[in-house]
């Protein structure tokens, strides 16, 4: 098994060393258009192998793609991270040129790679990677819901004071602060809805700030946040690379399903050998409906903006 993530910048290094650390796979290669970073962070990655244990090959490339020639999984990681006060949505302009390109690049040397989508705004981008490759729509996988829902989980772990690993909770919608859903509704501490739990107030207070989770950290830290984002992408490369057939909200091409058609947007999908392998498709109340519809038109909005450029 070989992997590439493509752009070593916080979020791309953090997913590599997860990568690492699981033993994904034999080769991992980082690659960057900046000079000698890739290089060095696989290095010090590397580094760490006798230490930690784990048998993966990592190496670094200074923008050369024969060196990721016959991967298996590629995470795109690249472009700019947004900056305090920043929407997702202002990165769009610069990063739809590099994000065709990356993949453009990839598949020139990896025909057969499974595309995982993680730069912002990720929605569009992943529509973007979908619409430009022509690639069949099970092989491209926008991260954004995996990590969401990881914050949904977090969010609530805290007000019932419980292991965030004994909960079952999904966002779906976009990846954007107002566009995402997390469905509270549906949430379970191991299978008990916990809205049991919670008064309305705190389920608020949950939602709110699951869909807040990126900017708060972006506030705190300068810039966006890569641990949480480093471990959704690597969670998203096990289940493939393990056909795990794991249930993750994933941003996939739609074709009818909640309702929607030509847009990619989070909804809970099976993740095993061949990329996302089938839609879970379940009732939405009329409310959840309404929030999935209005989040499908903003991200519609956002991806004409590609026809603009
Ligand atoms: C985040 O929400 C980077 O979009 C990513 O932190």
């Amino acid at each position: 098994m070989k992997i590439t993530v493509v752009g070593a910048g916080a979020v791309g290094a953090t997913c590599a060393d997860n990568i690492a650390r699981k033993e994904l796979a034999a080769e991992l290669v980082l690659l960057d258009i900046k000079e000698g970073l890739a290089e060095g962070k696989a290095q010090d990655m590397m580094q760490t192998a006798a230490l930690l244990g784990f048998d993966t090959r990592i190496t670094g490339s200074t923008n050369d793609y024969s060196k990721t020639a016959g991967s298996d999984v590629v995470l795109i990681t690249s472009g700019i991270p947004r900056k305090p006060g920043m929407t997702r949505e202002e990165l769009i302009g610069t990063n739809a040129g590099i994000v065709k390109d990356v993949c453009e690049n990839i598949l020139r040397h990896s025909p057969n790679a499974i595309l995982i989508i993680v730069s912002n705004p990720m929605d569009t981008m992943t529509y973007l990677a979908f619409t430009s490759t022509g690639l069949t729509k099970n092989r491209i996988i926008g991260m954004g819901g995996a990590l969401d829902s990881a914050r949904f989980k977090y969010q609530l772990s805290g007000h019932l004071g419980c292991s965030p690993a004994d909960l079952n909770a999904v966002v779906v919608g976009g990846h954007g602060d107002t566009t995402m859903i997390p469905l509270i509704r549906l949430a379970t501490w191991n299978s008990v809805p916990v809205t049991k739990f919670l008064n309305a107030d705190q389920q608020k207070q949950i939602v709110a700030d699951t869909m807040v989770g990126g900017a708060t950290l972006t506030k705190l830290l300068g810039t966006s946040a890569w641990y949480a984002p480093g471990a959704a992408g690597a969670a998203l490369v096990e289940a493939i690379v393990r056909d795990e057939k794991k249930l993750f909200t994933c941003c996939v091409a739609l074709n009818g399903e909640y309702g929607q058609k030509d847009i990619c947007l989070g909804v809970p999908v099976v993740i095993g050998k061949n990329g996302w392998e089938k839609i879970v498709e379940f009732e939405l109340n009329q409310d959840e409906q309404a929030a999935f519809n209005k989040s499908a038109d903003a991200v519609r909005n956002m991806n004409d903006v590609l026809k603009t450029l």
